[in-house]
């Protein structure tokens, strides 16, 4: 494997997780409303997941998610239309992309979850997993639906070095976009 290769691994394998990670962005913007929890509190006497989330942010950050893949297959069509760049045949496609987004924030509420059972408040910090929980999310739930799609991208030989690539950047990736979201008065707090 050459360096090309390698960073034709690396690259694509971030270019397929974008699904993944535009939805807690976009969450941001059409979130508010009803919280998924409906309010309601669990025997510790604190919320199950909390007001931070709402079904507005769940679906209007999943369908963003969704979305930017369908343009994605679309770009990438252009040199690559037998396989879409890595998202394989339609169907397959529109569920690896569902997968991705929806997993996303699954993984992002059940951080949520965890927090609020450990007495975090909402907004509050909790480091390492308010960074990856919508990875592991993803990562679950595409993996048990389309477990071949995770294991050729990201596990299989030298694709491993796609998910460490992830693993090492996402940090990064989201102090940046939570930054952002702050300084435009998007969000309370910068992380
Ligand atoms: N959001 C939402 N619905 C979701 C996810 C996020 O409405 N399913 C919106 C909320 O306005 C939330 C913001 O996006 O406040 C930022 O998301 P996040 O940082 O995940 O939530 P927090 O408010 O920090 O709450 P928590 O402590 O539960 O993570
Ligand atoms: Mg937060």
């Amino acid at each position: 494997m050459d360096v090309a290769g390698i960073l034709t691994i690396m690259l694509s394998g971030l270019w397929l997780f974008l699904p993944a990670m535009l939805p807690n962005s976009a969450a941001v913007i059409f979130g508010g409303g009803t919280p998924v929890d409906f309010g309601r509190s669990m025997k510790d006497g604190r919320r199950i997941l909390g007001d931070g989330k709402t079904w507005r942010g769940l679906f209007g950050g999943a369908l963003s998610g969704v979305l930017l893949g369908i343009l994605l297959i679309g770009i990438s069509s252009f040199w690559d239309p037998s396989d879409y760049w890595g998202y394989g045949p339609f169907w397959s496609n529109v569920g690896i992309l569902l997968c991705l987004s929806f997993g996303a924030l699954f993984g992002d509420m059940l951080g949520s979850f965890l927090k609020r059972r450990l007495g975090i408040g909402r907004g509050e910090k909790f480091p390492v997993m308010d960074q990856y929980d919508f990875v592991i999310g993803a990562f679950i739930v595409t993996g048990v639906l389309f477990p071949h799609w995770v294991y050729g991208n990201y596990i299989e030989g030298w694709n491993i070095l796609a998910l460490l690539f992830l693993l090492a950047i996402m940090f990064g990736v989201h102090r940046v976009a939570n930054n952002v979201a702050y300084r435009w008065g998007l969000k309370d707090e910068p992380w």
